[in-house]
């Protein structure tokens, strides 16, 4: 009867994998800080990837590890640069597995930040012209969804006037609405080697206190086009993510982060949790909150639990 009346349930249709794709050769890397957590050469990529299909995944994010950074972030854009690599790549094995591009600049500029930096500051409008760039490049390269995660004032509506023009009237944009200045990125800035090289993200990313900001971050991204909601770091933040499925009628996402990720492989390694029965709740809790999507590293091991039961 617990089952019948159960009034969350989590399905692997729910999921977005996050892979990090680093140049180079034969690399299957383990992330210190998120045990389980690799970072993947091209060629060991599918063995990845083909993991995460047979347990029933079909959807995918990637995250780029490169070394020649520059202040543009080129990397982010280039039409060999290794995310458009690796969509590709899934693309041809994989038609059917939907990509969801991460736009953003912060993995490849040398500074670390996710736009454009004049003097000590980031430069909103430049960065914008770079992130439409890199949306319509990702698209190119086979990405079924743009999610762009920089958090400048009108990356909405750029991206979407820019992937109209290029022909992709069809690709919808999930946006990075509510994204807050949070310390539970640590991890992924070790993976992705992202972490800003002076001062930090307050001038674009939310201050964790604000709840109105949310609704008002998420409307301008509403007006501007946006197909889908997100809402970054998910464990802190489920009272925003229920005010913004409250208050939107548009699909919520909710990225569970790499220092939610790392808390609880932390946890577990000491025996100090039960691992599995804990993350079940903690998903479980984000949909139970609103989201119907969870971008999560768990994906596989839920996955596979799911599997089973
Ligand atoms: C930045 C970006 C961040 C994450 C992915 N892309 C946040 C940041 O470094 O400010 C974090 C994801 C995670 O912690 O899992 N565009
Ligand atoms: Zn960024």
């Amino acid at each position: 009867m617990r089952a019948m009346v159960r009034e969350t349930h989590l399905h692997v249709e729910d999921f977005i994998y996050p892979i990090f794709v680093i140049e180079g050769e034969n690399i299957k890397n383990e992330v210190p800080s998120m045990p389980s957590v690799y970072q993947f050469s091209l060629d060991r990529l599918m063995e990845e990837v083909t993991e995460a299909y047979e347990l029933g995944i079909r959807a995918l994010m990637f995250f780029g590890v490169v070394t020649g950074k520059d202040e543009v972030g080129s990397g982010a854009y280039a039409e060999d640069g290794i995310v458009q690599q690796a969509t590709k790549l899934v693309k041809e094995k994989y038609p059917e597995l939907l990509v969801v591009a991460d736009t953003c600049l912060c993995e490849y500029t040398d500074h670390g930040h996710c736009g454009v930096i004049h003097g000590n500051d980031v430069d909103n409008d430049e960065s914008l012209k770079l992130l439409a760039k890199t949306a319509v490049s990702q698209a190119e390269a086979g990405a079924d969804i743009i999610a762009p995660s920089n958090m400048m004032d009108g990356f909405v509506a750029v991206i979407r006037e820019a992937l109209d023009e290029a022909g992709f009237t069809h690709i919808p944009i999930m946006s990075y609405a509510v994204k807050y200045a949070s310390a539970f990125y640590g991890p992924f800035r070790d993976a992705a080697d992202s972490a800003p090289q002076f001062g930090d993200r307050k001038t674009y990313q939310m201050d964790p206190a604000n709840r109105l900001e949310a609704i008002r971050e998420a409307r301008s991204d509403v007006e501007e086009g946006a197909d889908f909601l997100m809402v970054k770091p998910a464990l802190s933040y489920l009272d925003v993510i229920r005010d913004i499925r409250n208050e939107f009628d548009l699909p919520v996402v909710a990225y569970n982060v790499s220092g939610e990720y790392a808390m609880v492989k932390a946890a577990a390694q000491h025996g100090w949790i039960d691992e599995q029965q804990l993350v079940i709740e903690m998903l479980t809790s984000m949909k139970r909150a609103g989201a119907e999507i969870i971008l999560t590293y768990f994906a596989k091991d839920v996955a596979a639990v799911l599997r089973n039961s």
